[in-house]
């Protein structure tokens, strides 16, 4: 069969494809797949320090491509899920233009037979960095935050991935604020959902330990105890197609939940 490659990617800068590329990676091989993250951000790479490897980092996949090393060289084996996952890195002193989207499609194939998941983690922007990271990928999951900046260029992406026959495409909603949506200060989901018509797969809340968790290099869904880790791994079972409900931060503003979030202010 081979691994389901999935790029994560938004369009906007800054609303949290690495961190949701991390903590998927995390939560998929926690539920015992075996799963590497790749870093399809040359150059400006930081997958390696949210998921606090990157100090054990000796080759890079434009290595891999330029044959200084094999694929397995590169792979970076995180101890803390023996054996389920691994980081495959990029390079900090390249850029985005040293490798072409033909390249990332055969090291994407090339680690298909050896995983059950392949997460890439694309850089912001619609140009070649984009291009590449997705150029292997099967799905794509698009990350937003409910702002209409991010809104825009996420449904910029999404054109652009139904155009290259990414299937299934499916939505993120980060840092959302259930208090500001009621105050209507922000997008709710169902407005979101409007203008993108896309499956939703999950609401992570704004969550402090989400930029503590990016400081010390332990991605929230090694340990489920906090709301964003909890949403990230629920993200992971719904890619593995169980049927999970919505959290009540995250169910739509009139559903069930709204009165549940009302008491307790979330
Ligand atoms: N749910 C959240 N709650 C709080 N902070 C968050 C959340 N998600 C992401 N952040 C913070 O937002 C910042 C940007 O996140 P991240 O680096 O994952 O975004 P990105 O889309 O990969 O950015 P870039 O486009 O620069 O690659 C980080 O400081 C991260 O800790
Ligand atoms: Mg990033």
């Amino acid at each position: 069969m081979g691994a389901r490659v999935i790029v994560v990617t938004s369009g906007k800068g800054g609303v949290g494809k690495t961190t949701s590329t991390a903590n998927i990676a995390v939560a998929l091989a926690k539920r015992g797949k075996k799963v590497v993250a790749v870093d399809g951000d040359i150059g400006l790479r930081n997958l390696d320090m949210v998921m606090g490897l990157e100090r054990r980092i000796v080759y890079n996949y434009i290595d891999v491509i330029e044959k200084n090393c094999r694929i397995a060289q590169a792979l970076v084996h995180d101890k803390r899920l023996k054996d389920h996952l691994y980081l495959l890195p990029a390079a900090q002193t390249r850029t985005k233009d040293a490798v072409k989207p033909e390249q990332m499609k055969e090291l994407c194939d090339q680690l298909r037979p050896d995983f059950d998941f392949v997460i890439m983690d694309c850089p912001a922007g619609i140009e070649g960095g984009f291009r590449n990271a997705s150029a292997g990928a099967d799905e794509a999951l698009v990350v937003t935050t409910p702002e209409i900046p991010a809104v825009r260029d996420a449904d910029r992406i999404i054109g652009m991935l139904e155009s290259m026959g990414k299937s299934p495409i499916r939505l993120i909603i980060n840092r959302f604020r259930p208090v500001m949506v009621q105050n209507n200060d922000m997008l709710s989901q169902d407005d979101i959902l409007d203008i993108l018509s896309i499956n939703l797969i999950g609401v992570v809340p704004e969550d402090d330990s989400v930029i503590k968790a990016s400081n010390s290099g332990e991605p929230l869904a090694l340990d489920q105890n906090t709301p964003a880790g909890e949403a990230y791994s629920n993200i992971a079972a719904r890619i593995l197609g169980e049927d999970i409900p919505l959290l009540p931060l995250d169910a739509p503003s009139e559903g069930i939940f709204s009165g549940l979030r009302k008491m307790f202010g979330f």
